[in-house]
Order: C-alpha cells, then sequence, then structure tokens
C-alpha cells in the first residue's frame, strides 16, 4: 500500500516537472531576472501533494488528465508564491527551502515579491484558461473558489494570524483557524477542484470537502512537529524555527505529543469522510496516512 502511494506521489511530481516547466521557459527578455527566480522555486522540487490531491480527487469522476493536470499546475504554482513570500526577512526570514537557497538570498528581495506576485497571477491565468476546462462555468468557479483560499479569508489571512498570533494567549479554537486559513484553504481548494472539474453531486463535494478540512489541519500539524522534531536536511528547510520565532503552533499550546494524537485522529476522520468511494479513493486514504507520517 505504501509503496503503491509512494509510486503515485512521484509520478505525480514527474507530470508536474514536465508540466510547470512549459510555464516557465528560458529566455533573455529584459525582465529574464523575475522569469528566472520563478523558474527556480517553481522547479526545485517540493512533494507536489496538492497537485497529487487535484489529480486524485478528479480521477474520483473520471476527468480527463488535460484538465486536471493544468488545474495542478496552476496550484503548485500558487503554493510556490506562498512559499516565497513565507521565506521572506519580513515573515519568517529563512534562508533554504526544498534544500536549497530561498528566493531572496539566491536573487534579492525585491525578485522575491515580485516573482511572488507574479505566480499569483499566473495562477488565475492558468485557470481562466480556455485550455484548462471547454466550460466557462466550470473555469470561473476553479477562479472564484481559488481566489477565496488565497485571499483575506484564506491563505494570506492566515499568514496574517500566524505573524501576529500572541502564543502565549492562543486558544485551541484560534489556533485550528489560524492553521485552517495559512495551509488548509489551499489544501481544500485541491479536492475542491477535482470534485468541480467532475461535476460532483451536493454529497459528494460535502464527502470530500470534509475530508481536505481535516487532511489540511492534519498536514499543518504535521509540519509543526516536523519542525521540533525533524531533520533540516531532509525537510530540506531549516527546523526548530517556530519555538524560537514564538510561533503559535499545536505544538507549542499542546506539546508534541498531544499535537501527534490530534494529527493522526484528524487522518483517521479524513479517511471516515470518504468512505463512500470506497476502492476508487485508496490513493486518498493513503494520502491522509501519509501526511501524518511522513518525514518532510
Ligand atoms: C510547506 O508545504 C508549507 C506548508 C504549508 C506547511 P509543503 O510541505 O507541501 O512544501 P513542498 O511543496 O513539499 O516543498
Ligand atoms: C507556511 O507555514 C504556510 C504558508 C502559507 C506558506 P510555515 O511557515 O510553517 O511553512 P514552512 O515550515 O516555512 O514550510
Ligand atoms: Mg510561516
Ligand atoms: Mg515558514
Ligand atoms: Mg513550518
Amino acid at each position: 500500500m505504501e509503496e503503491k502511494f509512494a509510486k503515485a506521489l512521484r509520478q505525480t511530481a514527474e507530470l508536474m516537472e514536465k508540466e510547470l516547466k512549459v510555464f516557465f521557459p528560458e529566455n533573455s527578455s529584459p525582465e529574464h531576472r523575475l522569469n528566472e527566480a520563478m523558474r527556480y522555486a517553481v522547479l526545485s522540487g517540493g512533494k507536489r501533494l496538492r497537485a497529487f490531491l487535484v489529480i486524485q480527487c478528479a480521477d474520483l469522476f473520471d476527468v480527463s488528465r488535460d484538465y486536471s493536470v493544468r488545474v495542478a499546475a496552476a496550484l503548485e504554482i500558487m503554493h510556490t508564491y506562498s512559499l516565497i513570500h513565507d521565506d521572506l526577512p519580513c515573515m519568517d526570514d529563512d534562508d533554504l527551502r526544498r534544500g536549497v537557497p530561498t528566493v531572496h538570498i539566491k536573487f534579492d528581495e525585491t525578485v522575491a515579491v515580485l516573482a511572488g506576485d507574479a505566480l499569483q497571477a499566473l495562477a488565475f491565468e492558468i485557470l481562466a484558461d480556455p485550455k484548462t476546462h471547454p466550460s466557462a462555468s466550470i473555469r470561473a468557479e476553479l477562479v472564484l473558489k481559488l481566489s477565496q483560499a488565497a485571499g483575506p479569508r484564506g491563505m494570506v489571512g492566515g499568514q496574517t494570524m500566524d505573524v501576529y498570533a500572541d502564543a502565549e494567549n492562543i486558544s485551541l479554537a484560534t489556533i485550528t483557524r489560524l492553521q485552517q486559513l495559512k495551509t488548509g484553504a489551499l489544501i481544500t481548494f485541491a479536492c475542491e477542484a477535482g470534485a468541480i472539474l467532475g461535476h460532483a453531486s451536493p454529497a459528494q463535494r460535502t464527502s470530500i470537502r470534509a475530508y481536505s478540512h481535516d487532511l489540511g489541519l492534519a498536514f499543518q500539524i504535521t509540519d509543526d512537529i516536523l519542525d521540533a522534531e525533524g531533520e533540516s536536511t531532509e525537510m530540506g528547510k531549516a527546523t526548530q524555527k517556530d519555538s524560537e520565532a514564538g510561533k503559535a503552533t499545536f505544538v507549542s499550546l499542546m506539546g508534541v505529543e498531544k499535537a501527534k494524537i490530534h494529527a493522526s485522529m484528524l487522518s483517521t476522520q479524513a479517511i471516515n469522510h470518504i468512505s463512500s468511494f470506497k476502492e476508487s479513493a485508496a490513493l486518498l486514504r493513503d494520502a491522509a496516512i501519509f501526511t501524518v507520517k511522513r518525514q518532510k
């Protein structure tokens, strides 16, 4: 089971590498520094779990891969923008990402801000392009959902809470909301996008959304646990930074052991939400297990 999942995730990563390269051709235009920085960040690896979720959720409904792979690429591009900005000195001030220097270290801060801005716009451009889906209403729904997931009521709202949260006085309810926004929202979009492409019924949409909510939260809790316990070389980013920076996380609130129990409970709950899809959701169940067992 684990091997099957690992192989499928690896294949998604290879597919994404090929698909994403097309959006970032090497060229010598006057704005080549921006192009180089975007290419560097987007093609520097990553697990491509969000892409995997888009494709697997779309596969539940036999959606053509021509469509789901483009939506997956748009989401990985949006995610990469969030990482570039997250690493900036005014945010988490990190030098290492995916095993290589962060964009503001490799290039400079100005280019890092601009590359993030440009990637965000590019993600929407891809979704709105008729190549992504022949139906204008499906494209419009994808654009609407991604803008909600990325914006003030999604990732950016969560990042704001993350920067200004008071770790000493934060409640379980507030930290849960913070993490659902900063990380869960894009993961929920990944799963919902598959359902949108697949014309899922309202009941199917509800199951997929419930799965993605629990998965997104479990994913960020595990990220926080790995920050406390993981290996920087394995993870390709600095560890032990959250406590140093006084970040409010599930680990700061309840300690590593309780956070692990909480993440594992969410992973099981996520799996239960998609039981109606039976065997066709096997890889999504594996993804929920991977989310809390991963080492990077
Ligand atoms: C890192 O996301 C940022 C978080 C939301 C925790 P990932 O762990 O998915 O990073 P990559 O894409 O695999 O590098
Ligand atoms: C980042 O959370 C969430 C984003 C929206 C990018 P973290 O700050 O914990 O992610 P890492 O640990 O730097 O990857
Ligand atoms: Mg951060
Ligand atoms: Mg960070
Ligand atoms: Mg982290």
